[in-house]
């Protein structure tokens, strides 16, 4: 099972992981930005002195074959064997590839996850997914292959900038939504304009243990890991567009507007009760700003929907949706009116 440590002291816990376990030559896959900002936080440690170092360029639409490929090339051209170590230290972007390339190289050599931003941490350096996004479709190819050790160190979270605070934040939201009461409102109270960072690494670290829980009860989304989905059937198609037209969207803002959507959904199809509706919308309104889209990009929306890899078929979307906070309405689907009726009420709701 994979270890995830909520760390005070990276050096010290870093150190201790390494010895822990066993390889030939280890490796740091970093991006342009996280190496500038992040990579001081973790070269005190000797082991990573003599480690191979490789950076990618930094944001989402570089998590594609093209890096996969640098990253095989330069394992491959630096004497990494099937006994290597890969260290991934960045955020979802880094962990997603990194992981996917460490599962994929001489068919999976070990690795460890250090996110460096709030949604690294909460959701994609947790929990095993891995992969790139391919012909314009959101982590099209990839692969449950968990990192042997996450380390979270909420360090990293105070030089988030304002909008990789409020990505990371949408997940954390989902999570509260999907276990129960108490988290949530407790989400909706946190002071976003000003932030207190021991508030916030109490709620990562809870948020954490909500996705851990799920995962570790169903690793490969058989069943309740449907649950993480929340928000996302809609957010991925938005996601997907912003990129499509040259405009990208950071995902946590993806998710924050698709989780609107998908509780008007769960509103009307499963009686989530309205005044969470509303509670939910009020902070999403506040916080993630102008929606981008208009009624004119609904059909290229629907049809990215019809791609997502969690349907079963072509022609049956599928959501997971809310009976209420904590109360899970897995497996449902949403016709092509009630999926734009959904995407009207957020528009109309959050102000054009
Ligand atoms: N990001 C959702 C999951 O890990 O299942």
């Amino acid at each position: 099972m994979q270890k995830v440590i909520k760390s005070t002291d990276l050096k010290s816990d870093l150190t201790k992981v390494l010895s822990s376990l066993s390889y030939d030559r280890l490796f740091v896959l970093t991006d342009e930005n996280t190496e500038e900002l992040c990579f001081r936080c973790i070269d005190n440690v000797d082991e990573i002195k003599q480690a191979g170092k490789i950076i990618l360029k930094a944001g989402d639409n570089n998590k594609n074959i093209d890096s996969l490929v640098s990253i095989w090339k330069y394992l491959s051209e630096n004497g990494a064997t099937r006994n290597s170590l890969l260290i991934n230290l960045g955020g979802g972007m880094i962990t997603d590839i990194g992981g996917f390339a460490a599962a994929s190289f001489k068919r999976g050599i070990k690795s460890i996850n250090i996110p460096t931003t709030l949604l690294g941490a909460v959701d994609a350096a947790v929990g095993g997914k891995t992969g790139i996004n391919f012909i314009g479709l959101k982590n099209e190819i990839g692969a449950f292959a968990p990192a042997e050790t996450v380390l979270i160190d909420s360090v990293f979270f105070k030089s988030l900038d304002k909008s990789n605070f409020l990505s990371g934040y949408a997940e954390m939201l989902k999570h509260g939504l999907i276990s129960d009461e108490k988290t949530w409102i407790k989400l909706l109270q946190f002071d976003t304009f000003n932030i207190d960072y021991d508030i916030l690494r109490e709620l990562v670290v809870e948020s954490v243990l909500v996705k851990e829980n799920i995962v570790e009860q169903d690793p490969f989304e058989k069943g309740v890991r449907k649950a993480l989905n929340l928000g996302h059937t809609v957010g991925h198609a938005f996601e997907s567009l912003s990129y499509k037209i040259g405009k990208p969207m950071p995902h946590g803002y993806a998710v924050a507007w698709g989780i609107v959507c998908e509780l008007y959904l769960s509103r009307i199809k499963c009686g989530f009760p309205k005044d969470k509706l509303w509670q939910t919308l009020s902070f999403i309104k506040e916080n993630y700003g102008v929606f981008p889209f208009g009624c004119d990009e609904y059909e290229d929306l629907y049809t990215l929907m019809t791609h997502d890899k969690k349907n079963e078929s072509k022609d049956r979307i599928n959501f997971t949706l809310l009976e209420d906070i904590g109360k899970l309405a897995l497996n449902q689907t949403a016709d092509e009116e009630e999926i734009f009726e959904s995407i009207d009420f957020l528009r109309e709701s959050i102000g054009l």
